[in-house]
């Protein structure tokens, strides 16, 4: 194997490699791609790493050969200490551990709970919305989901300090990427504060659920046991729960912002969807088993999710040299998966947003379960992603059934990738009821 060569691509200047075009060109990856093809080498953010695009290496990293990657020393410093050591930053037989005790939250009678809430939320939520001149989807999208997440995975009573967490949050998730310098004042010192006030908020909401056994995310956390008798400790709960409630609201906040920006540019798209829902309204209001029956919608969020992911890629560190593709990849480098890139790799005309693709007559998607990986893929696919597929369409389901909603001319649509994808302008729009 060694005398294999390394994967083509180039390592950029000193010490900096091709950092500064990975952070500022959305391009990035698929300029290269062009050039190099699927498979290729770059340096960023202090390492030498290798790119995977497509379903092929997405399978390779996800699955088949995960063993050779590390999910641990993958993740830049910032995510590292500002996450802990939660399920993102953890593998092996900790991480089976771990996500085998945090599973049923998330799965069958559990998630089954969590679907008034939702509902109620988000009728709220849109009326609210409704009421005003002109919304700022993104900002307002994310005071919605934030809610959601904090009343369902940590319990958080009516009246709770939600805005001052959402801006926790905020500072937690603009510190990821930014220069590790822990000044106050500076983006990554006001994130490490803002974590430790998220941590202690936690932790009182965590002696709050010993007194009061509840039927949150939290509260099943504090009650789970696994067959051998293993439970998550207080401290590890308290980091689980900060990841939880950041992985589940940025990324659905992206999603919901995406499609209805979709939706506003498509009009037979947006019709299609409302009459669909029109005709499971004419039979009542919505339920869970209303959600199982709406092909069309399911379709309309798979191809927004395709085209607009919210998280452009996965990190992780090699652990052990592997061969891929006739080239070597050497132990301690970085591997990168990159899912912008993937999701259009398998597709006919992949730019154009056509919700029918994933029509059954046409299933483009079929030939590989890798050729969509907006939640990741393989044994660690993304978590939530049940929760986040409940969220979205109710909220999706009941905007289509009784509001219209118009984007305003003059706004800047281009899409920026980091922290999490969003439109420039946040999405200005006004709502209305039908
Ligand atoms: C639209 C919404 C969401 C998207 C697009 C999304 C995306 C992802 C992706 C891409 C990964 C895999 C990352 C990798 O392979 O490196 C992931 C993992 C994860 N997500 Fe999500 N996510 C969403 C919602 C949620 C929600 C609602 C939660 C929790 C409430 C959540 C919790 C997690 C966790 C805990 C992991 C790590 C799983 C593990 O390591 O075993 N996510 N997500």
């Amino acid at each position: 194997m060694t005398s294999l060569p390394l994967p083509p691509g180039q390592l950029g200047l000193p010490l900096i490699g091709e950092t500064p075009s990975f952070l500022l060109d959305p391009r990035f990856a698929a300029k290269r791609q062009r050039r190099y093809g699927n498979f290729f080498k770059t340096h960023i953010l202090g390492s030498p790493t290798v790119v995977f695009i497509g379903p092929e290496g997405c399978e390779f990293l996800l699955s088949s050969h995960m063993q050779h990657f590390a999910w641990k020393g993958g993740w830049p410093q910032n995510f590292q200490e500002l996450l802990g050591e939660s399920l993102f930053l953890q593998d092996g037989e900790t991480h089976r551990r771990n996500r085998r005790l945090m599973m049923p939250a998330f799965h069958g009678k559990a998630l089954e709970g969590y679907f008034s809430t939702m509902m109620n939320l988000a009728e709220q939520y849109q009326q609210d919305w409704a009421q005003q001149d002109e919304l700022t989807v993104f900002p307002a999208m994310k005071q919605f989901t934030f809610e959601v997440a904090s009343v369902l995975l940590v319990g958080s009573p009516p009246g709770a300090p939600i805005d001052q967490l959402s801006q926790w949050f905020t500072d937690l998730t603009n510190g990821l990427f930014a220069p590790p310098l822990r000044w106050r004042w500076l983006p990554y010192g006001r994130a490490l504060r803002a974590r430790d006030r998220l941590l202690t908020y936690i932790e009182e909401m965590i002696q709050t659920r010993q007194a009061n056994p509840t039927q949150d995310v939290l509260g099943l956390l504090l009650q789970t046991e696994d067959e051998a008798g293993n439970r998550l400790s207080q401290e590890e709960i308290k980091v689980q729960t900060l990841l939880m409630l950041f992985a589940g609201h940025e990324t659905t906040t992206s999603l919901l912002t995406s499609l209805m920006m979709m939706l506003g540019q498509h009009p037979a798209v947006l019709q299609q969807a409302r009459e669909e829902q029109d005709a499971l309204a004419a039979t009542g209001t919505l339920t869970l088993d209303q959600l199982k029956q709406m092909p069309y919608l399911d379709q309309v969020l798979k191809e927004t999710e395709r085209l607009y992911p919210p998280v452009g890629g996965g990190f992780r560190q090699v652990i052990k040299p592997f061969e891929f593709k006739g080239y070597r990849v050497p132990a301690g480098w970085l591997a990168l998966y990159r899912i912008n890139e993937t999701n259009r790799a398998a597709y006919a005309a992949p730019d154009r947003f056509d919700p029918d693709r994933f029509s059954p007559g046409r299933a483009e998607h079929r030939p590989s379960d890798y050729s969509l990986v907006s939640f990741g893929g393989g044994p660690r696919v993304c978590l939530g992603l049940a929760f986040a597929k409940m969220e979205m369409k109710i909220f999706a389901a009941l905007l289509l059934r009784r509001y219209t909603w118009r984007l305003a001319a003059n706004q800047d649509l281009s899409m920026k990738p980091i922290p999490t994808l969003r439109p420039a302008s946040g999405l200005k729009l006004s709502l209305a009821r039908r």
